[in-house]
């Protein structure tokens, strides 16, 4: 796994308007979540997935951007005061904590559009074409929509301050984080022009390693720090959410993050190109401290 962060970093500057604008203040808080320094997991993978496929960086690079914008605008929401309730993000201050509650909504609303402007502009359209552009674009839409990630934080909601299943937390999961991670791994085998064998494979490798990502998440709000984690601690508790550190304790969180790896580097036998790197990755998010 290549590192591809500085690439992806500059790139996604690049999206932000220059100039004089009447709404600057709106500007300034997108750029200022966009560039605080996330762990870019997301875009990574669709690049990685993109040239595992045969395809370029450069040509991949405003479908990564994409992801990571709609990620940034749902971490913008996780936050507000009416999701999570959380002042911290990223090691920094959230965004409705430094430009209000009216600013963060709106600047997770703006980088939702900028998502699919940068998908479907005219350099994304020239250097893969107008169908995987758009199959790019419509694996987003449903990944992260009604039924996929906002779905996911729905059902996140619903749940606070009562008891249910784990099938149930199970499919929030699934849906509010591995959803994404999906459509990360599947465009990146869309734009790099692999087959629909491996656009299946990178899903269901994606699907294993964004399940584990969360449960990862879940352990972490209980046994890490603030200080290492850039974000509150215990706000799972706090919030009496269902979570599978909740449910399961540790051990048998442990070991399914374990199980769900094995899932993952399985799913890899379907590509032909060296694959080490995206086996190696997913051990590193299994045993992740931030
Ligand atoms: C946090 O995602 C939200 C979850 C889905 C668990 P990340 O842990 O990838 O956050 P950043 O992008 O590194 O800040
Ligand atoms: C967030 O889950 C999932 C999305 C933002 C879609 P969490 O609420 O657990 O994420 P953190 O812990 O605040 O990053
Ligand atoms: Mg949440
Ligand atoms: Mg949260
Ligand atoms: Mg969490």
């Amino acid at each position: 796994m290549k590192d591809y962060i500085k690439e992806i970093e500059a790139a996604l500057e690049r999206y932000l308007p220059q100039g004089d604008y009447a709404e600057q203040r709106l500007i300034d808080a997108v750029r200022y979540s966009l560039a605080l320094p996330g762990k870019r997991v997301r875009p990574s993978l669709t690049l990685a997935f993109a040239e595992l496929c045969g395809g370029s960086v450069e040509a991949a690079i405003p479908f990564a951007c994409a992801v990571e914008m709609v990620h940034t605008y749902s971490l913008i929401h996780d936050d507000l005061p009416c999701m999570d309730n959380d002042d911290y993000r990223r090691g920094q201050l959230s965004n409705h904590k430094v430009y209000s509650e009216d600013i963060a909504l709106l600047a997770g609303d703006a980088l939702q559009s900028m998502a699919y402007a940068a998908m479907l502009g005219d350099e994304a359209v020239a250097a893969v074409g107008g169908e995987r552009a758009a199959r790019a674009a419509r694996i987003l839409a449903e990944k992260s929509g009604l039924i996929g990630m906002v779905g996911g934080q729905a059902i996140d909601l619903s749940m606070e301050h009562r008891e249910v299943g784990i099938d149930l937390v199970r499919l929030m999961e699934e849906k509010k984080t591995a959803n994404l991670i999906e459509a990360a791994c599947m465009m990146g085998c869309v734009v790099g022009g692999g087959g629909e064998e491996q656009i299946k494979a990178a899903g269901q490798y994606a699907h294993a390693i964004g399940l584990a990502f969360q449960i990862v998440d879940d352990i972490l709000d209980v046994t890490s720090t603030a200080e290492e984690l850039g974000k509150p601690i215990g706000s799972d508790q706090e919030n009496e959410k269902n979570t599978f550190m909740s449910l399961l304790g540790m051990e048998r969180c442990r070991a399914l993050v374990k199980l769900l790896t094995a899932e993952a580097v399985e799913a890899l036998s379907a590509f032909e190109g060296d694959t080490s790197g995206l086996a190696d990755f997913a051990e590193k998010l299994a045993n992740r401290r931030k």
